[in-house]
């Protein structure tokens, strides 16, 4: 049995209420464990917790500009891996014509996110038609493939030897954020149907890491129908529905969107300003002192960031103190606009993560001084 520590106090010159009412000149950061589920403080300090003049060794912010992979590839098992740990994998798949093979991950489920193009994705299930914005959760052992329409941009987040679930909503409820059905999934409809032909079709499988490639005289993708209670499926970031709070900031935990084993996935929409006039309306410095965090920036005003646009990636990892850059904290004083406009995939992960080779490749090394005044 453990009981948690909780010894609620106020000390110096402090807000009573987290996020709001700060000491006129300061700038809050939270310390909190369990990915701002857990206890935490709030300090209340003079100047900018990101205000550094030099920054040595290897706990260092990151950013990568996935626009500048290579995009020559034709399977998602030749993607770059851009991170990595025990637990989770993401990689940077770029599909510039149909896939020609089918592909089926033996070693967890994947969750695609759609970062541009459109087409059709074919697989066990059916037929689904998918366009930039999809999330597409994949079981463990799916076979699938995609024929494009336009050339495709895919953030692939592997569940290592496990599965997705969707966050407990507590007192939300369960249709708060997206209703469940709201949730797409395949159709065994005529398109499906016209593509069982009888040609040779290769299976490329990864498990472990290797693949393994089964050739069969005619297309697998042949059932005739199923049933059960697993299956692929599909959300749109636009039928996501934030919970905001007009009198409070909430913590990215709030949009989460998926859970795997040991990290999260969330999704930041666009949703209105904080409009109390003492509620914090940017994210607070804080160090996430128990998760590395990684943001995929997929479309709009990424608000409380500079230099950083759709395609990109950012990894501050467990410890590193960071939050808004310094054109959106002004711009927090003189708020013009009413909402944010962006859309970002956001990664939690309990354990640290790896950076692939290709990663570092198209890594943006002046990141680290970013926060500075310019
Ligand atoms: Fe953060």
């Amino acid at each position: 049995m453990k009981n948690r520590i909780s010894l609620p106090r106020v000390e110096g010159t402090a807000s009573r209420q987290a996020h709001a009412d700060l000491p006129p000149g300061t700038f809050e950061r939270e310390i909190s464990k369990e990915g701002f589920f857990g206890p935490a403080a709030f300090f209340h300090h003079r100047h900018p917790p990101t205000g550094w003049v030099n920054f040595e060794g290897p706990l260092r912010p990151h950013a990568f500009d996935l626009n500048k992979l290579d995009k020559s590839q034709n399977s998602p098992w030749s993607a770059p891996t851009i991170l990595h740990n025990a637990h989770v994998q993401v990689r940077y798949c770029t599909l510039e014509t149909s896939m020609d093979h089918l592909a089926r991950n033996a070693d967890g489920d994947d969750l695609l996110f759609v970062h541009a193009g459109m087409g059709e994705l074919f697989c066990d299930y059916g037929r689904l038609s998918v366009t930039a914005g999809d999330y597409i959760l994949l079981p463990r052992g799916t076979m699938w493939r995609f024929e494009n329409a336009q050339p495709l941009a895919l953030l692939m987040i592997e569940a290592v030897n496990a599965s997705y679930s969707l966050p407990d909503k507590g007192i939300l409820g369960g249709h708060a954020i997206f209703d469940p059905a709201m949730l797409d999934v395949p159709q065994m409809d005529a398109a499906f149907v016209t593509q069982q032909r009888d040609d040779v079709w290769q299976v490329k499988v990864k498990r472990r890491n290797s693949i393994s490639v089964v050739t069969y005289p005619f297309n697998p993708l042949d059932a005739t129908g199923w049933h059960g209670d697993l299956c692929v499926v599909r959300i749109n970031v636009k039928d996501i529905r934030p919970v905001l709070s007009h009198r409070y900031h909430l913590p990215p935990s709030a949009h989460t969107t998926f859970v795997g084993d040991r990290f999260v996935v969330c999704t930041f929409v666009p949703r209105p300003f904080e409009t109390d006039p003492g509620a914090l309306k940017v994210p607070f410095f804080h160090n996430n002192d128990d998760y590395d965090e990684v943001i995929f920036y997929h479309a709009g005003d990424f608000f409380s960031r500079d230099n950083i646009g759709p395609g990109m990636m950012t990894l501050h990892p467990c410890g590193f103190t960071h939050g808004p850059h310094p054109k959106a904290l002004k711009n927090m004083l003189v708020q013009s606009k009413p909402a944010t406009n962006e859309y970002a995939v956001m990664i939690d992960s309990r354990d640290a993560l790896e950076i692939g080779d290709a990663a570092s490749a198209v890594e943006w090394q002046g990141y680290v001084d970013s926060w500075k005044e310019k």
